[in-house]
C-alpha cells in the first residue's frame, strides 16, 4: 500500500472515530452558567425527557403512598410503570445528544425501579421498599446536580 493511501485511511479512521466518540460518549453538550453540563435538545426532545421525569415524580409519590398504606400491590405497580419497559422508544437522534454517563444513570434508574417492584412482589416489606426508593433517589439527585437541558428559544 502506498503512503498516500495509508494517510487517507488513517484520516478516515480518525473522522469515523471522532463521530463514534461524539455520538456514543460525549453527546451534544456545553458548560452551563451554573456549573452543570447543558445538554442541547430541541423542543420535542426536551418534552420527551421531561415527560419521563414527571412520570418518575408521580410514581415516587405513589410508592410512598403505598408504603404509608402498607399496600404492596400499589408499590409494585407504580415502580413497574417507571421500570425498564417505560423507556419509551427513544429516537436515535436524541440518544446521540445524550452523554454516555447520562444514559447510564437513566438506565440504572429504570432498572432500580424494576428491582424495587420485584422486591415488593416477593418480600412484601414496605420499610425495605422505602429504603430501596431512598437509595435509587441518589440517581435523581446526582443527575440533576450534573446536567440541565438547554433548548433554543422558539418564541412560543
Ligand atoms: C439521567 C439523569 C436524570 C435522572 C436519573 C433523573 N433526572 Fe429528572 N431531570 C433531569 C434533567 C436534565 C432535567 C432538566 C433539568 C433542567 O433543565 O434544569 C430533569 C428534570 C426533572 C423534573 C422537572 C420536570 C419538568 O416538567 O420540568 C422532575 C420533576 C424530575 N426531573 C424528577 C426526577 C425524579 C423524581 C428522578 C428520580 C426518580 C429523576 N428526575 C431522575 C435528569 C435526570
Amino acid at each position: 500500500m502506498n503512503k498516500k493511501c495509508t494517510v487517507i485511511i488513517v484520516l478516515l479512521l480518525l473522522v469515523i472515530g471522532g463521530g463514534v466518540y461524539k455520538f456514543i460518549f460525549q453527546g451534544s453538550v456545553s458548560e452551563s452558567t451554573d456549573g452543570r453540563i447543558a445538554i442541547h435538545l430541541n423542543g420535542g426532545e426536551r418534552d420527551l425527557v421531561l415527560g419521563e421525569m414527571r412520570m418518575f415524580l408521580e410514581n415516587v409519590q405513589q410508592i410512598i403512598i403505598g408504603v404509608n398504606e402498607n399496600d404492596m400491590a400499589r408499590i409494585a405497580e407504580s415502580a413497574r410503570i417507571v421500570g425498564r419497559a417505560a423507556q419509551a422508544a427513544v429516537p436515535g437522534t436524541l440518544l446521540g445528544k445524550l452523554p454516555a454517563e447520562f444514559k447510564a444513570l437513566g438506565f440504572d434508574t429504570h432498572s432500580k425501579f424494576d428491582e424495587l417492584a420485584s422486591n415488593a412482589e416477593q418480600f412484601g416489606d414496605p420499610a425495605y421498599s422505602l429504603r430501596l426508593l431512598s437509595d435509587l433517589m441518589n440517581n435523581c439527585v446526582s443527575c440533576h446536580a450534573a446536567y440541565k437541558i438547554n433548548t433554543p428559544a422558539t418564541g412560543l
